[in-house]
């Protein structure tokens, strides 16, 4: 990406992380794993905050009182504070292991709770790593409200959700820091994961392991939502793309059917049924805030740019650059702007 480029994505998400409610950490608790897992921290740290206190406060106390000067001969406590020694001694090992058998018990109830808590989820989510984006399938028993979207996951604020976690290609991690922890994703493995945000958000998450140069831009942000408006955007998301209105977008979803796009991309509703899993569903695809997984905000001119040379925007990215002749690329673009 050159540098203006670079600077506009800079900027802009630092103006939008203004307008977030939500910082992106744990301490921001919207779910009971994030909620516990911040309790035990600050257990942790009141613990061992004292004990690193009184740890410095006894080396200064030691360095205050110093013995006399030009005392050279080496210490030979008296019987009775060689006794008084190993009292202190015997004393700090036990209080020692003490400490440590009470916050690894803590620990242990915490996690114990937080299995309990993961019993009988409500909705059940599939997602998948990919070089460098997220694959998100709402599964059901019914197979026709099953649907797939990319990077951005909406979910009912109150219900609890099971999160199937899976990897195409390398070890990726996700994790989602107002809701939970994080949870390794190796290839060939599913892991799982099950998150309930307790209040309305936006809560950022992204991938924690380094997999490949575009590691950086894997963003996974979730939307909780009011159930009602869950719904309705679920509704949605099943519904075939929109018919194009006008020629040019006509136009333009011929480019998309009958040129590269349709290789690897999947419209539901047209003739491009997408022969590789590798990238994006787009049936719906400016329901979405960013393109390329926060890569670049949602508009046409980033869209433009990611269609023409999407290494401006992501290097090393798998989608190709697509040439195409003036009036294709702007039919083209015609025609994604109407996938809502
Ligand atoms: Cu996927 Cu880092």
């Amino acid at each position: 990406m050159k540098f203006p480029a670079r600077l506009t994505v800079l900027m802009s998400s630092v103006l939008l992380s203004g307008c977030l409610r939500d910082p992106s950490v744990l301490f921001a608790s919207a779910g009971p794993h994030a909620k516990e897992t911040a309790t035990l921290f600050w257990f942790f740290l009141a613990i061992t905050g004292v004990i690193f206190v009184l740890v410095l406060g006894v080396l200064f106390v030691s360095l205050w009182r110093r013995r006399e000067e030009g005392l050279v001969e080496p210490f030979h406590p008296l019987p009775q504070t060689e006794k008084n020694l190993k009292t202190i001694v015997g004393s700090a090992v036990g209080i020692t292991i003490v400490i440590l058998t009470a916050l690894l018990g803590l620990s242990y109830a915490v996690d114990q709770k937080l299995i309990g808590f993961d019993r009988d989820p409500q909705m059940e989510i599939e997602i998948t790593g990919h070089q460098w984006w997220w694959e998100i399938r709402y599964l059901s028993d019914t197979p026709s409200d099953i649907f797939t979207t990319a990077n951005e996951q909406h979910i009912p604020v109150g219900t609890k959700v099971h999160l199937v976690l899976k990897s195409a290609d390398v070890i990726h991690s996700v994790w989602i820091p107002n809701l939970s922890g994080k949870r390794d994703i190796i290839p060939g493995h599913d892991e799982d994961m099950v998150i309930r945000a307790d209040r309305k958000g936006v809560f950022h998450g992204r991938c924690a392991e380094f997999c490949g140069v575009q590691h950086a831009f894997m963003e996974l942000t979730v939307y909780a939502d009011s159930k009602s408006s869950f719904d309705a955007w679920a509704k949605a998301q099943r519904l075939p793309a929109p018919e194009p209105l006008t020629a040019e977008e006509t136009r333009g979803r011929d480019v998309f059917t009958k040129d590269a796009c349709a290789l690897c991309h999947v419209i539901r509703g047209t003739d491009a049924t997408g022969y590789s899993s590798n990238a994006p569903d787009l049936t719906h695809l400016k329901s979405r805030k960013t393109i390329a997984a926060g890569a670049a905000p949602n508009t046409k001119t980033y869209l433009g740019k990611w269609i023409i040379d999407p290494y401006s925007l992501k290097p090393g990215a798998h989608m190709p650059p697509i040439p195409l002749a003036a009036e294709d690329y702007r039919a083209l673009r015609a025609y994604l702007e109407t996938l809502k």
